[in-house]
């Protein structure tokens, strides 16, 4: 059996936030060939929501790699029916080994498993099942049926990690949610005057485009478009561009905030049943999206980016907002980006407005990865703790 390597069509890029990954199990003889498919998934991030990201590669008889393919865009071909494509007959009596268990619903494509099958794939090699219920299961029972040996579970915890967005959403109607801030050494996220462009240079910003482009939507809240006027795109890393997303209560927005500019992007100002009835008017008269929410939270905002299929959000807020998406459990992530500056006052902004803690024993740590540099600045990017365990 070739190992891949040597003539693979593309390489995978890693994410700008890339996730901390368990270590593979057990060597399988499959592993290499799964990471190559790992690397192709790779490639769809930011433009497959609200499906997974997927890669395969196909194998003929003699173990020969003859196809590739990757899910590149929602409503596109699954990457099984790429790798299918580019091998024609050649697939026959071979081996598909796919990052996720192919689908065997009629979504916006057919089943991919029946078109492994009428391929003459003998042997399929799966990373993970699919979570989605209208899968779960249905499509390796389909093979299995069919005739065709599954091998289940090969580096399976580097397949969800890679998913891991995909997984949450699917697993708590929430897309996942990145909490990023820039703050000086001495942990100030604005001047005491409320300024705070820029903290962070040049190549930490040009990340932070490269992080909005991973995900489906940016968040802010009322008071960062009044202080900022944001412009808050991956400067075309991503198309469409990520939603712009504003929570507001009042809806006392400034007219002329560059988020209004729909040829830069899409924006959503989401609000709850008290917002006023003349700034309702005036964004409509604007022609900007407007959705009520039962209620002018983060967790109502998520479960309606959810719905929408948003698998992965980021929140980009100042301080009050983001101490509710915290308190809300409405991030998983923490991207801090610290610039070797001081900011000084005591009345300047931090990244967090109050969380209600009262005892050191009720922070528990986040796990971090490791430090990265960004020019003069440093990232840290962490996860969220493990919830505590049920009590009996
Ligand atoms: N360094 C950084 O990384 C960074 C990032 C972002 C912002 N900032 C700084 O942060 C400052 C702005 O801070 P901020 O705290 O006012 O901004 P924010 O958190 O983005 O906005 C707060 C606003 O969010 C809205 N909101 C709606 N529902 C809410 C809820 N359930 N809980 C809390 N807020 C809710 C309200 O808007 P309405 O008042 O419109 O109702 C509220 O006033 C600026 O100085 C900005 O420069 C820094």
């Amino acid at each position: 059996m070739a190992q891949p390597g040597g003539g693979g069509a593309t390489t995978g890029a890693a994410g700008a936030l890339s996730s901390p990954q368990a270590a593979a199990g057990p060597a399988s003889p499959w592993l290499a060939w799964m990471r190559r498919a790992l690397q192709l998934a790779e490639l769809g991030r930011g433009r497959t929501s609200p499906n997974p990201l997927v890669g395969a590669v196909i194998l003929d008889a003699g173990g020969a790699l003859v196809g590739e393919g990757y899910h590149e865009r929602s409503g596109g071909p699954h990457a099984e029916v790429g790798a299918l494509r580019q091998a024609g007959e050649r697939a026959r009596g071979g081996t598909l080994i796919v990052s996720l268990e192919p689908c065997c619903h009629h979504g916006r494509t057919p089943p991919c498993s029946e078109a492994v099958i009428a391929a003459g794939i003998a042997r399929v090699v799966l990373a993970m099942r699919d979570p989605d219920p209208r899968v779960a299961g249905g499509g390796i029972a389909r093979l299995r049926a069919a005739g065709l040996t599954v091998i289940e579970g090969v580096a399976e915890p580097e397949a969800l990690a890679l998913n891991a967005a995909f997984c949450h959403r699917l697993a708590t109607g929430r897309p996942l949610g990145i909490l990023k801030w820039a703050m000086s050494v001495d942990g100030r996220t604005a001047l005491p005057n409320g300024n705070s462009q820029w903290i962070s240079g040049p190549p930490a910003r040009a990340w932070v485009h490269e992080l909005r482009a991973e995900g489906d939507a940016v968040i802010v809240g009322g008071g960062t478009v009044r202080q900022d006027d944001p412009l808050l795109t991956s400067r075309g890393r991503r198309q469409p561009e990520p939603l712009r997303v504003v929570l507001s209560r009042g809806l006392e927005l400034p007219a002329g905030a560059r988020l209004w500019d729909r040829d830069a992007a899409a924006t959503l100002v989401a609000h709850g049943p008290e917002a006023p009835a003349q700034g309702r008017a005036w964004l409509d008269a604007l022609g900007v999206e407007r959705l009520e929410l039962a209620a002018c939270e983060p967790a109502a905002l998520l479960e309606a980016l959810g719905r929408r299929g948003c698998n992965q959000v980021l929140w980009e807020c100042g301080p009050t907002l983001a101490a509710a998406a915290v308190r809300q459990g409405c991030v998983q992530r923490i991207a801090a980006v610290i610039a070797p500056k001081l900011l000084g006052g005591v009345a300047a902004r931090t990244p967090l407005g109050d969380l209600g803690l009262t005892a050191m024993a009720q922070s528990q740590p986040w796990q971090g990865g490791a430090l990265r540099r960004l020019g003069d600045d440093w990232l840290w990017t962490l996860a969220a703790p493990p919830p505590p365990p049920d009590r009996p």
